[in-house]
Parts: C-alpha cells; structure tokens; sequence
C-alpha cells in the first residue's frame, strides 16, 4: 500500500488547480501592502500577513471605533462587516480582506446625521458603558439587512454574538425592533424617551457612533430574568461569522 506523505490540499487550491489556475502568490513573511476601502475611503495599509483585522483597523489606520474585548472571537466588540457581512475583525486577517469594502460603526452614521439604528439605540437607552456598542451597532444593522428580525427570540439569537456586559439585551432588541417597525410601517413599542434627533446627550451620541465617551447617568438595569429570550439567561452562542 502506498503511503500518503503529501500534506491534503484546500478545496479552495484544488478547485483551482482542477481549473487549470495558478496558484496565487503566497503573502509573507514579511509586511504586504493591503488596499481596502474602509468606511467610504480607500486606504493602504501595509501588515505582517499575521495581523488581524482588528488590529490594522486600530493600531495601524486610526479606526479606532470597534473595540477589541477579548481578541479570541468572544465577545463581538470588535464585529465590522466586511463585503456587507458581519464578521469578528479579531479573527479576520486583514490580508483576507484585500479589496474589499470594510464598514465599521464609524461608517454607519451619515455626516452629521446618526444611522437609523444608533437614533434608535440613543431613544431606547440601549447601552450603558458603551464598550460592547460599537460591535452591537453593526451587527444590529447587519441582522436587519439580513432579516432575521422576526420575534423578540430571533433577534436574540441573530444577536447572541455580541456580549453586552452591562445587559443592556431588552432595550438593544427595543432598538431593533423600533427600526423593524418603521421599516415595515408598523407601530413602535419602544422603551425610551428621548426621541431619535431629539435630545439625547452628546454622550449618547458619541457611544453611538461607537467614540469613547463617559457614562452617561442614566442607566439600562439589570438583564430582565423574566425574560426567556435574554441572552444573558439563555443560549450565548456566538451568531457572528467567525465566533463558532
Ligand atoms: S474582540 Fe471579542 S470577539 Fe473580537
Ligand atoms: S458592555 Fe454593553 S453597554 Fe456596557
């Protein structure tokens, strides 16, 4: 019997090679320049084919708006859609991303004018600390674009990839379905008070646009343990592409 000794090939390389194609240049070791568009603008960035994501996004162009929590796929702080699809930044390599249009939570708002979904994060108090918001942003607006917004438990769980420490989980699905609602023309069942491009604090609006900002005095309380459908009481697993 003949030993197999050839390590077993990618079915991406296979494909190729089945094709006829040439094998793509390998990256590396050393830095490689990476162009992608992020949030609009074309930028170059030149990284070790090791570097996430994440952190030429924060520690090589100054995109500081996703957070990194954990950097192991964990938390969601640091979600950012690439090519329109929510992935975790700390888990994505940024040579991966050669080409492709990133959207960061610094992106979503329009000018001075905030995204329909962090107004609504603002007028439901749909965050306390701020940290967890950048990626909770995102990934809300992603899960619209997406659709899966059908009940309270289909948010959560299309949602369970981003860890809210604070346990802000009733007031972000509030958020989401205001913005569902009036999509679709319904009436709004949100829970907070201030109107969207009303009176929310600067604060408010730089932990929306996913800026470092204090913490506001009001608070959105503990998770509700009634509630089944809360992530901080039930299923926490990660939805984000790349967390599972
Ligand atoms: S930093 Fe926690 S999942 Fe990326
Ligand atoms: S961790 Fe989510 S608001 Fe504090």
């Amino acid at each position: 019997m003949t030993r197999q000794t050839s390590r077993p090939r990618l079915p991406a390389q296979a494909r190729r090679e089945g094709r006829g194609e040439a094998r793509p240049p390998e990256l590396g070791p050393g830095e490689v320049d990476v162009a992608l568009t992020v949030d609009g603008t074309a930028r170059t960035v030149r990284v070790e084919p090791r570097v996430s994501l994440l952190d030429a996004l924060r520690e090589r162009m100054g995109v500081t708006g996703p957070k990194k929590g954990c950097d192991q796929g964990a938390c969601g702080a640091c979600t950012v859609m690439v090519g329109g699809r929510r992935v975790l930044a700390c888990l994505t390599l940024a040579v991966t991303c050669e080409g492709q249009e990133v959207t960061t939570v610094e992106g979503l708002a329009d000018g001075e004018r905030l995204h329909p979904v962090q107004e609504a994060f603002i007028a439901n108090d749909a965050f306390q600390c701020g940290f967890c918001t950048p990626g909770q942003l995102v990934s809300a607006v992603a899960l619209l674009e997406e659709g899966h917004t059908g009940d309270d438990a289909e948010i959560a769980e299309w949602m369970s990839g981003n860890i809210c420490r604070c346990a802000a989980y009733p007031n972000i699905r509030a958020a989401i379905r205001q913005v569902r609602d009036r999509h679709e023309g319904h009436a709004s069942d949100a829970v907070g008070t201030a109107g969207p491009g009303g009176t929310a604090s600067d604060a408010a609006a730089a932990q929306a646009r996913g800026f470092a900002a204090d913490p506001g005095p009001d608070s959105v309380g503990p998770a509700d343990p009634a509630d089944p459908a809360d992530p901080a009481h039930g299923s926490d697993r990660p939805r984000t592409e790349g967390a599972q």
